[in-house]
This record gives C-alpha cells, structure tokens and sequence, in this order.
C-alpha cells in the first residue's frame, strides 16, 4: 500500500502517517510513502518505509512527507498517469491524508480501479462525516492561545481587535475560539452580522464598561477585516482600534493530544480496513467510535455547525 498527505499540512498528520506505516508494517504489509501528494505520485516520487522512517515525528506539526496541490491530477490523463506510477511499484491500496479536496482526489483513484481509504486532516473541520478532523483541536488551541494574549494587551489600553481565522468558507474555527475565548462578537461565513450590527455590540460593550472589545472574523467571512476596520473607524465605538490576522500560524506547532489521538486511531483504523478489504471510504469520528464514511458522501455533503453553539455564542457574549 502507500501513504501520503495533502492539501494544506495540519498538525497530526506525522501522528497518522507513524500509524499507517507501523500498523502496516505489523502486518506484513508493505507502505510507500509518497512524497508531495498526488504531484509527487505524478513523478513517481514514492519509497518504502520502515518502522526508523516514522520514529520521532509523532510529536512533530506539518508532514514528513510534505504535501502540494496539484491541478494535472484533477484531469483524467494525469490519473491514468498516477495509476501507471502506482503499478510500477505493485501498489494495491492507498490511504490519502488530507482535506475535501484531497478526499476528491481519492475517489478519483477510486474510479480508476486503486482501492483507498481517506483520513480527514485539515484545521478547517469543514470534511462531512466526522465531528473532528486532524488539526483541528491543535489549530483552535493555537488561536485561544493568541486571543488570550491579544486580550491581555485591549485591555490595558481600552482597546478592541479584531482577529481574523483561518477556515476557508467554514466558520468553525471562528465561532468555536468565539465562544471559548470570550469574543463579544464572532463573524462567520454560515452567519455574519450586519457591519453595522457589529459596530452597535461593540459600542455597546464600552457603554457597559467592559475594558475590551473582541471580535473573531473567520476569513471566509462575507466582508474584510480591512472592509470592517475601515468601518468601525468612522463610528465613535470609545475604543481604539487595532487588528490581528493569525494566517499560518494556525497550521504548525506541535498537536494536542486529542490530535494525536486521533490521528493514531485513524491512522490503524484505515490500514486495518483497506486489509479487510473495506475501501471507497473515509473513518470519522462518531460520538467516541471510529466509523467508516462513503467517500462519496465525504465529498459532497456539507458539514453543519450545530445551532446550539450559535445560540451559546449569543448568550456568553453579553
Ligand atoms: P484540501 O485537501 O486541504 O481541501 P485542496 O482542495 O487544495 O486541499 O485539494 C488538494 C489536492 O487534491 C488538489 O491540489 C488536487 O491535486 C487534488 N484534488 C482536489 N480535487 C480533486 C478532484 N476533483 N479530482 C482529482 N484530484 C483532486
Ligand atoms: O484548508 C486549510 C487552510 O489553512 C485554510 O484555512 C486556508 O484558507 C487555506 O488552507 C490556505 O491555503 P494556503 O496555505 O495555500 O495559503
């Protein structure tokens, strides 16, 4: 079998790909790594693994194995050309570490006759069919980490922030580090104030003496930060502005426990499946269970964010 990770690294992916590669290893089973995703399986850039290969790196953010995108393997020439790659070396199963867009791709290796197992890694937590990807826990503890320190600082000088996450067009990491942070206002893709909605919360917690004013933005967020600052600067709010984008600091750093817990499980449970001959799927997370996802469904249903965190948001940020 081979192994490889792609789409945007997320921490926990060394922790899966140590898991993929002992547990095949446990059973006898040969494991490629691939490097650089589906471009470097386009190159025919894959070797064996051993057990010394994965050693050290479970503790370890981003991907030993590195990871791209790559626009030939989403025509059906550069999948002809991936799968003569994978026959070169006998490859009979691959396990694909990465986001919905990576999961895509596995199901095109799917259709062309490679049976494959999907692991979901990605610090958006937009994969349907689990209630956490790899990443994301470790991504929102590095952004409660900036908020804590971002708060401490609006409040010394009677200061709002606004920060803007990552999260693509999913709102999840915006709203959950809303919540757990104590913003007095969470902006998402799923659900944004009007700016002038935004304005009036603001103004709102000066006039109720709080010492601070904290907005989360999610990147995918249907205005600018920029657009907003520009805004609330012409609006009398009595606190001064400041503005914080966290980018890609999101994406490294070692993962949480959860993450590498997660990964593990995920990373055993998808060798051991791809040998009982289970594949076209996905393993996700199920209450505490890791179950098994039709890529299908991985691919093209949409995850929701609960209306009960909305709703908790609402009620703790008054
Ligand atoms: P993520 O996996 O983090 O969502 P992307 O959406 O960028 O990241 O996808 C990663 C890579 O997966 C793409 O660069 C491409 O190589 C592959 N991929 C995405 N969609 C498809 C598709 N429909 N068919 C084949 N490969 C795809
Ligand atoms: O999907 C993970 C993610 O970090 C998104 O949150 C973000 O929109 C995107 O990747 C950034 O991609 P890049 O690393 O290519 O700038």
């Amino acid at each position: 079998i081979a192994v490889m990770t792609s789409g945007g690294d997320a921490p926990g992916m060394n922790a899966a790909i140590r898991a993929v590669v002992r547990t095949a290893l446990h059973y006898k089973i040969d494991v490629y790594g691939i490097r650089q995703a589906y471009a470097g399986l386009l190159n025919g850039d894959m070797h064996l693994m051993t057990s010394r290969d994965v050693s050290g790196i479970l503790q370890k953010g981003g991907t030993i194995l590195q990871t791209a995108r790559n626009e030939e393997f989403k025509t059906a020439q550069g999948q002809r050309k991936g799968l003569r790659r994978l026959n070169e070396n006998g490859i009979e199963g691959v396990i694909v570490i990465g986001g919905d867009g990576s999961l895509r791709g596995a199901m095109a290796l799917e259709r062309i006759g490679i049976p494959v197992v999907g692991i979901p890694a990605s610090i958006d937590n937009d994969i349907f069919g689990t209630s956490m990807s790899i990443g994301v826990d470790t991504a929102l503890n590095t952004i409660l980490d900036a908020l804590d320190r971002l708060r401490d600082t609006a409040t010394s000088h009677n200061r709002a922030f606004l920060i803007e996450v990552m999260g693509r067009n999913c709102g999840y990491l915006a709203l959950m580090s809303g919540i757990l942070g104590g913003a007095e206002v969470v902006i998402t893709p799923e659900k944004a104030p009007a700016m002038e909605d935004v304005a009036m919360q603001m103004g709102d917690a000066y006039i109720r003496g709080k010492s601070h004013a904290i907005a989360v933005i999610a990147e995918g967020a249907p205005y600018k930060i920029n657009e907003l600052l520009e805004f609330l600067n012409n609006k009398n709010l009595g606190f001064e502005i400041r503005l914080t984008i966290l980018g890609h600091t999101q994406r490294g750093g070692n993962p949480t426990a959860f993450d590498r817990l997660l990964a593990t499980r995920m990373g055993v449970n998808a060798v051991e499946r791809l040998c009982d001959n289970e594949h076209n799927i996905m393993v996700g997370l199920n209450g505490r269970e890791i179950v098994p996802i039709a890529l299908e469904d991985a691919t093209t249903k949409e995850r929701e964010i609960s209306a009960d965190y909305y709703r908790m948001e609402h009620i703790l940020s008054r």
